[in-house]
């Protein structure tokens, strides 16, 4: 990039439902200049998540919308959605957001949701990922940036890191680990997706 030809900085909400390490690992990789994305929103269902709190402490704008306060599922999403295309957003981010998203939202945001699982997909979808690579005595672990489809923790990988296992690992020191590599790759795919977006929308 010259300074001639400044890049477009594709819109990102970030959703979250509790720490926030990876949204903060993006905010940090998005404050540099030369980031092809910038975070406009952070949202969570919870509204004690402790990443608002970062998030607001680092001048983005956040916001919580408690599932528990919708009659459904489809009534939350709804919601969700509205929030995010007022503020603009183009590419939703998961970053650990414990709900999952109906049909109908994901088929509205197209290849435009990402998402980070903690482990090698597709291998170990769902919940505890380190105790059961633990449990399988496996050699390796690692974790999967994918794009979001209506199947949980499916959906085409964009980027995948490994780390070993080591003796006397257990799932919080094992998840210590994946979850460096985690603050690594997860700002590099996206920026590489942010690219893709902004050459298809200004053509
Ligand atoms: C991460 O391990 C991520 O892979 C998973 O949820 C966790 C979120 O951690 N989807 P944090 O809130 O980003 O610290």
């Amino acid at each position: 990039m010259t300074p001639e030809q400044p890049c477009r900085r594709v819109r990102l909400g970030v959703l979250i439902s509790g720490r926030g390490s990876n949204m903060e690992a993006l905010a940090k990789a998005a404050a540099r200049p030369d980031y092809p994305a910038e975070i406009v929103l952070v949202l969570s269902n919870k509204a004690d998540a402790a990443g608002l709190v970062i998030a607001s402490d680092m001048g983005i704008p956040t916001l919580a919308l408690p599932h528990r306060a919708y009659a459904s599922r489809s009534d939350f999403d709804t919601a969700l959605d509205t929030a995010l295309r007022q503020h603009g957003v183009e590419l939703i981010v998961l970053a650990g957001f414990m709900r999952i998203l109906t049909p109908a939202f994901v088929q509205s945001w197209p290849g435009r949701i990402i998402n980070i699982h903690p482990s090698l997909l597709p291998l170990y979808p769902g919940l505890d990922t380190h105790a059961r690579a633990l449990a399988a005595g496996d050699s390796e672990a690692g974790c999967t940036v994918h794009l979001v489809t209506e199947a949980l923790d499916d959906g085409p990988a964009l980027a995948q890191a490994r780390v070993p296992v080591l003796a006397g690992d257990t799932p919080e020191t094992l998840a210590a680990r994946v979850l460096a590599e985690e603050h690594r790759i997860y700002p590099e795919a996206i920026a590489r997706l942010a690219r893709s977006i902004a050459a298809e929308v200004t053509g």
